[in-house]
């Protein structure tokens, strides 16, 4: 005769009381990234200027290589990824061997992290600094410090004030997402000069393309003869490519070669190789594009701050838009005033900028259409 077993919050033996599988500490402490939105309720064709994506899209070119490479979809990619490398190393003028290829940007900067940090070390970066790199941080248990950025820029000597014997890192974004802001080639260079060797200074250049400043470096420059500097770049942004995800780092080679050791060895799939050394080659889609932004921030800039609405001055294809208290208005208002009217935006609450959103520079009409919507808002 079978009897029924109990239920197993009454087991009686150890088992019932042996722990459930849970995560690390810190993990759950962890709060998501979160994505810009890409639907608006009621809309069927929104225009989505909430994830600093090239509005222009892609290079024909990449998108051939891309279907092109549908006829490879049974065998595993280069694990080194030579084509790309090399296009890259040739294109930058930058040695091979330095190259680490990621899967995004995204995943270097895990990398990076799962690289350098023991529980107990820590980070340092901006106040609003880019989510990844803390989420990183926190994963390997290490503890994240963010210096105050006073007027949404880094200030140096507050980051360098958080530096101690328990630094690892220390991650610049330049220009930086959500404000916009640049850090200059002096102001790198003081940083730099003024950590200690054993740091590593991450600088996360997504958006250095859009950024022509003279007084602005993406970091590659001083990346090159240093033994403590990474640069990142990206094929998401100028490029148009966030869906194939293609990120690279440039470091000194023994930090490439430790990163190296625990990359996923197929990282980047054939069709986002390929893409990629096509988008490359295609500098016309490249200039149209960073022509395209150098035509709207500026005028997006002066339209909106002529509505009363203060603009960050922004080096990335999007710009950083107060809504001022004294409105009446707020940030979380605007977001669903232009949903409702089609365009899609990126409250930045989540950054520490409750009073702000943060719009990618979008078409023609899709700037206009802002522009008359933000000045409707104001006047409801
Ligand atoms: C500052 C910054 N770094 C890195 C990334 C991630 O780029 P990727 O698409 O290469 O992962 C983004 C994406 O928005 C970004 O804003």
């Amino acid at each position: 005769m079978s009897e029924t077993p109990p239920p197993i919050d009454r087991l009686p033996d150890e088992r019932a009381r042996a722990p459930r599988p849970m995560a690390k500490p810190g993990i759950l402490d962890i709060t998501p990234y979160k994505p810009g939105k890409a639907t608006a309720e009621g809309i069927e064709n929104p225009a989505k200027l909430s994830g600093n994506e090239n509005i222009l899209g892609c290079s024909e070119k990449a998108r051939d290589a891309y279907v092109a490479a549908a006829g490879q979809l049974n065998v595993y990619p280069d694990g080194r990824g030579g084509v790309l490398r090399d296009a890259i190393a040739r294109r930058y003028d930058l040695e091979p061997d330095r190259l680490v290829l990621g899967c995004g940007t995204d995943e270097i900067l895990h990398l990076i992290n799962q690289t350098f940090l023991e529980p107990g070390d820590n980070i340092v970066q901006g106040q609003y600094a880019f989510g990844a790199y803390g989420i990183g941080a926190r994963a390997c248990q290490a503890q994240v410090r963010s210096a105050a950025e006073p007027n949404h820029r880094i200030d140096i000597d507050l980051m360098l004030e958080l530096v101690d014997e328990r630094t690892r890192l220390v991650f610049i974004t330049n220009p930086a997402n959500p404000t916009g802001t640049f850090t200059t080639r002096d102001e790198l260079a003081r940083l730099h000069a003024a950590l200690p060797p054993g740091v590593v200074l991450v600088i996360d250049a997504a958006y250095a393309e859009f950024c022509t400043d003279p007084t602005f470096t993406d970091g590659l420059e001083l990346a090159r003869t240093a033994e403590n500097v990474i640069v990142t770049h990206t094929f998401s942004k100028l490029h148009g490519l966030a869906a194939l995800r293609v990120g690279w780092a440039y470091a000194p080679l023994p930090i490439a070669d430790a990163i190296d050791r625990i990359r996923p060895p197929f990282n980047v799939s054939i069709p986002a190789l390929d893409a990629a050394v096509a988008s490359l080659a295609d500098e016309d889609f490249q200039a149209r594009s960073l022509a395209h932004v150098e035509r709207w921030r500026p005028w997006l800039t002066q339209q909106l701050g002529g509505l009363g609405l203060p603009v960050t001055p922004s080096g990335g294809n999007f710009v950083l838009v107060e809504i001022p208290r004294t409105t009446g208005r707020t940030a979380e208002g605007a977001e669903a005033y232009l949903a409702a009217r089609g365009l899609i935006v990126r409250g930045v609450a989540n950054y520490g900028l409750p009073d702000h959103i943060r719009i990618t520079i979008g078409l023609e009409e899709h700037n206009r259409a802002l522009a008359d919507a933000l000045a409707d808002f104001l006047r409801a």
